[in-house]
């Protein structure tokens, strides 16, 4: 496999001449002023949008519904957000919605019979519905709501795992998942005897498809692939891996955390028997995400968590459970949370998943051959082209530096946000010969001058660092 081999000299950050986070103030102040002179996409949705893309693009009409974009000053410059791929930033239409549940009618839900309950238990179950619909589940009852993509995972693991795979049952993954998507089997399969299989990536820096149809075999019982990677920004062809899986009797389960929020997803063209997201990387708030399963799947399965909420009759020998998706919604849910994710959804379809798709492909070309101009660069994942797309998203590496000090840089300097590190993704670090990367990650919101004042902060900052050397 060609690589760079990357050294990486720590960079003495606490050099008085650079200014570090504690030399600094931040400083959080947002326009309003910036705000109401907006172009919120649902006053410009359907034609009127259409013909304003002509002259707009798709992120200079949507940036005025975030206010944390117009913060004036992040470490003394303008914020440059591209740290997508870990969080997505939250439109007025969300914050508003939460404003107007904890406000308006902040009560538990499936509870009491009151006015605010009954009000909040529509609301939550009306969100449920919207996510059915947005991922064109076939009913509502196939979503449970849980804290996050990676809790969605674990429900899986520990509820359908650990009753269904039994000693040398195979579960086949890629080296390319995220640490959500592997620890959970670890840890199931050191309970059941399953044995996990990691299928690695081929010359272009994807996993290889073909591996992973060779590795199927009766003997798998589950496959756990991405949609979307998180690092290499390349898709899998989910349709095909679940038609073989499907052949051997066989399930699969999509981590779809960086597709639903940037693509057309749609579960049952996919023939997915397991999908999970959460709503903080679509624009819906922190502390809900959800799994998506089918309902012949979701009824043979036992609780994971027991409590409230998920009961039928409670005796003090034994319980009885309610049907799903209450059976694995255990306690007092996140309801505004849900309600804001319903809201992040209502926003999303108002735009069209279709067009958000279009400008972030365009987008993550444009990030590509910019981030390909800079000297030294190593870009992970696969080379963009007409057969090859790539989501809006860039790990790289530039050779002889650490991308701590490139993203501490970048932020302390020129107030642009990348992230560094694993990602959550160590064992594909690992492979790619690299303890760490930099990882710019961009959302419809972002604009080609964001990826611009990237590439010349970026520029900047690495003839700065190589001038120590
Ligand atoms: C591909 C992928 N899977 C899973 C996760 C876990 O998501 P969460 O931390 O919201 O559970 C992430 C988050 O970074 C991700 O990018």
């Amino acid at each position: 496999m060609e690589g760079v081999a990357l050294k990486f000299p720590p960079l003495k950050l606490f050099n008085p001449n650079f200014p570090t986070f504690a030399l600094r103030s931040f400083s959080s102040s947002s326009s309003s002023s910036s705000c109401s002179a907006s172009l919120p996409v649902s006053a410009t949705a359907g034609k009127e949008a259409d013909s304003a893309l002509g002259t707009l693009s798709l992120g200079h009409l949507t940036r005025p519904d975030f206010p944390i974009l117009h913060q004036k000053e992040v470490n003394g410059s303008k914020l440059v957000y591209l740290d997508n791929a870990a969080t997505s930033q939250k439109p007025h239409q969300v914050l508003k919605a939460l404003q107007s549940y904890y406000a308006g009618y902040n009560s538990n839900v499936h509870r009491g019979i009151h006015y605010l309950s009954a009000k909040a238990t529509d609301q939550y179950e009306l969100a449920r519905k919207k996510v059915a619909d947005f991922i064109n589940a076939e009913e509502s009852q196939e979503i449970v709501f849980t804290r996050n993509a990676t809790e969605a995972i674990n429900l899986v693991a520990y509820s359908w795992g650990i009753s269904n795979l039994k000693p040398g049952d195979e579960v086949l993954l890629t080296v390319a998942e995220h640490h959500s998507a592997i620890v959970p089997w670890q840890l199931v399969a050191q309970r059941t005897g399953a044995v996990l299989r990691f299928v690695d990536l081929d010359e272009n820096e994807v996993p290889e498809v073909e591996k992973l149809r060779e590795s199927i075999s009766r003997k798998t019982k589950l496959v756990v692939v991405h949609h979307v990677s998180n690092v290499l920004a390349s898709f899998l062809p989910i349709k095909h891996i679940a038609r073989w899986v499907h052949d051997v009797g066989g399930k699969i389960l999509v981590d779809a955390c960086q597709s639903v929020p940037h693509i057309v997803v749609d579960v049952q063209e996919l023939d997915a028997d397991f999908l999970v997201a959460s709503s903080h990387k679509m624009c819906g708030p922190t502390g809900i995400g959800f799994l998506y399963a089918k309902s012949d799947i979701l009824s043979a399965m036992p609780p994971f968590l027991g409590g409230g909420e998920m009961i039928s009759d409670v005796f003090l020998d034994h319980s009885t459970y309610a049907d799903p998706p209450s059976r694995f919604e255990a306690g007092t849910p996140a309801i505004g949370e849900a309600i804001g994710l319903g809201a992040a959804i209502d926003y999303l379809q108002g735009i069209g998943m279709q067009k958000i798709h279009d400008y972030e492909t365009e987008l993550a070309n444009y990030l590509y051959e910019s981030l390909s101009t800079i000297p030294n660069v190593r870009i992970y994942g696969p080379r963009p082209s007409e057969k090859v797309k790539r989501a809006a998203l860039c790990s790289f590496n530039v050779e002889d530096v650490h991308p701590t000090d490139l993203a501490t840089l970048l932020d302390q300097q020129h107030g642009v946000a990348i992230r560094s590190g694993h990602h959550c993704a160590q064992p594909l670090h690992r492979y790619l010969g690299v303890n760490a990367s930099a990882r710019a990650s961009l959302h419809f919101y972002n604009t080609k001058d964001d990826v611009d004042d990237f590439i010349n902060a970026l520029s900047e900052t690495v003839s700065f660092l190589n001038s120590f050397k």
